[in-house]
């Protein structure tokens, strides 16, 4: 069907009202059905400075605050990462070109199979959704770099080499926010030899996966959303959005909107850092809201372990006071469980206790 093609396909043709396929019942609309309620407030997350993590005299304090932010928030806002600003408007400007082209280039990724390591398409998921997300997308794996990049698109010219440099370095920044992170924890990330092995050498072999977002303006967003609510699967997403607002998260049984920092990335805890951190970093949800009058484009990568590993919580974080909180899962059975699933799948990790 038409709405199978994609919102900016559907876009292509003006439009003044939303098709009732992108309708979501009042109970899940954006907008607060309570008279007076307004919009939701904008939220400032905790900021991490990676230039102090990565500091001999900030390192520490920096442990704390990043802790604190992956306890109560699940998010934060990296500055300062180091990442070269050419490389992020290049990867933006690269995305919005690729959407621009007629839907006959995008036409050709679009696949269900769930393995391809490309895959362009709409919604959620499209072969599942009842009511569909005002969202185009395109995903990208990213590793083995050498093996999966003759396979990304070739139009327009320059995207491969923008979109490949991009996934490196945010896959660089990656490793060095996992080993802040597996340290805030009170874990060791790289023992000495001897010790056992190396948790960074898997996840220096792990997956990434590159998610670029493309939510065109839409007539009526207050009838439907850019994205549901859901969680990230991975260990870490980072996450570069353009200057449009648009990203809700929960925080305190609340949806507020995250303000975009120029240049910023917003990191946060997916899925499988919530298992094996035994719970004690949280993995929250988040949804996106679309408006009448800018198009929005944002870049999600989410990292983890190699398919093939078990998740579960490493023996240091499991003791009397924390017994086990989740089953051990690995990526295929997770990966086939969200794709059989509706997107509050937070369901699944409480199941799990
Ligand atoms: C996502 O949740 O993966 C995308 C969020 C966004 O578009 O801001
Ligand atoms: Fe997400």
């Amino acid at each position: 069907s038409l709405y199978q093609k994609g919102v900016r396909h559907l876009c292509e043709k003006p439009i003044s009202k939303v098709p009732g396929k992108y309708i979501l019942p009042i109970e899940e609309r954006p907008l607060p059905t309570k008279p007076n309620s307004g919009r939701a407030p904008l939220i400032s997350l905790p900021v991490v400075d990676f230039s102090e993590l990565m500091s001999p005299s900030g390192r520490s304090a920096t442990l704390v605050s990043l802790a604190k932010a992956c306890e109560n928030y699940g998010f934060f806002q990296l500055v300062n990462h180091g990442i070269p600003s050419g490389v992020i408007a290049g990867m933006i400007d690269g995305s919005t070109r690729f959407f621009e082209q007629p839907y006959e280039e995008r036409a050709k990724y679009m696949s269900s199979d769930m393995t391809s390591p490309v895959r362009c398409g709409t919604s959620f998921n499209q072969s599942k959704d009842r009511v569909f997300c005002w969202r185009d997308f395109l995903k990208l794996t990213c590793r083995p770099m050498a093996q999966v990049l003759p396979h990304w698109p070739h139009s327009p010219a320059d995207f491969r080499e923008v979109a490949s440099t991009y996934a490196q370095e945010t896959n660089r920044l990656f490793l060095e926010l996992m080993e802040a992170v597996l340290q805030s924890l009170g874990l060791k990330p790289r023992p000495l030899e001897g010790e056992g092995g190396s948790i960074m050498k898997q996840f220096e072999e792990g997956s990434q996966l590159m998610v670029v977002n493309c939510y065109p303006p839409c007539p009526e967003p207050d009838l439907t959303l850019g994205m549901p609510p859901h969680s990230d699967y991975g260990f870490l997403t980072l996450l570069l959005q353009d200057q449009v607002q648009g990203l809700q998260i929960q925080h305190r049984e609340d949806w507020v909107t995250v303000e975009p920092i120029h240049g910023s990335f917003i990191v946060n805890v997916g899925d499988h850092l919530e298992i094996f951190s035994n719970g004690r970093y949280k993995s929250v949800l988040h949804r996106v809201l679309v408006n009448a009058t800018r198009s929005r484009m944002s870049v999600a990568t989410l990292h983890s372990l190699p398919y093939s590993c078990t998740i579960r919580p490493p023996p240091e974080l499991v003791d009397e006071a924390n017994p086990r909180r989740y089953m051990d899962t690995d990526f295929a059975s997770f990966l086939k469980y969200i794709s059989s699933c509706e997107p509050k799948k937070k369901n699944f990790l409480e199941s799990r206790k």
